[in-house]
């Protein structure tokens, strides 16, 4: 049996990766913090998938992710996918410091903790998953406080994955594009919907990664909309 923790997975990309890695020998722990959106995941979940668990966590804060790794419990997992995350989006004088606190503690100090718990116990063939963004390598107006959480991100990720390779665990990152989710239901402005990458998408190039030979490394994956850049 294999276990795998998705944090995020009550909506959108988390819960498409749900959907994607659901299998008869997958045991599946699905992290958010909506319990009524986390129990439409399990239910599309469930019939295809050997246990689901529901772990209800706010990782804005230490505390709540220390709680959610204490949930998983001592058995090692076999994924960890570092998915959750906010978007902060106005200009950077507007930004208060609960939401800087709140970007920096979802979108870095959660998948900071929960990979320095979860990888070191990881078997070889494991892989640890990290939801990024295009606005991990490029800043737009705006969006600082989400760039400098993704760019963070992906600092940390790329020197764990250098620190894991002997062991052989794969750490895939992953660039989405505007991917049409209910994070764009915050931000201020027209976002053309139809002109983004639909979640689906993005978890079938995770699934793909993660498909390859156990020594193949599919470490990267941007994925762009051919209607252009928003
Ligand atoms: N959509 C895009 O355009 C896009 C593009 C590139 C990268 N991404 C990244 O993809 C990931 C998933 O985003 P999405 O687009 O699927 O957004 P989404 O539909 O808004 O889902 C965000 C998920 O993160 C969870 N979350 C947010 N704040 C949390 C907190 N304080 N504690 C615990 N969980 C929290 C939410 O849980 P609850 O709803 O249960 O609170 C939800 O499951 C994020 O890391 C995002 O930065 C998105």
């Amino acid at each position: 049996m294999k276990r795998y923790l998705i944090t995020g997975a009550s909506r959108g990309i988390g819960r498409e990766l749900a959907e994607k890695l659901a299998a008869p020998d997958v045991h599946l722990l699905l992290h958010g913090r909506d319990t009524v959106a986390l129990s439409h995941t399990r239910k599309a979940v469930e019939p295809q998938c050997a246990k689901v668990v529901l772990l209800i966590h706010d990782l804005a804060t230490p505390v709540g992710v220390s709680d959610l790794i204490a949930e998983v419990g001592d058995e090692p997992i076999d994924l960890l996918v570092n998915n959750a995350g906010v978007a902060v989006v106005k200009p950077f004088p507007e930004i208060t410091a609960i939401e800087w606190e709140q970007t920096v503690g979802v979108n870095i100090t959660a998948p900071f903790m929960l990979t320095q718990h979860f990888a070191p116990r990881m078997s070889p063939g494991s892989s640890v998953v990290n939801i990024l963004s295009i606005a991990a390598k490029t800043g737009f107006p705006n969006w600082s406080a989400y760039c400098t959480s993704k760019f963070a991100l992906e600092g940390f990720s790329q020197s764990v994955r250098e620190e894991l390779r002997d062991r052989k665990i794969r750490v895939i990152n992953v660039y989405p594009a505007a991917t049409d989710t209910d994070i764009w239901n915050h931000v201020e402005g027209n976002w053309p919907r139809d002109k983004m990458i639909s979640p689906k998408d993005v978890a079938t190039a995770v699934a793909y990664a993660l498909s390859q030979p156990a020594d193949v490394a599919l470490e990267n994956i941007t994925l762009s909309s051919l209607s252009g850049n928003l």
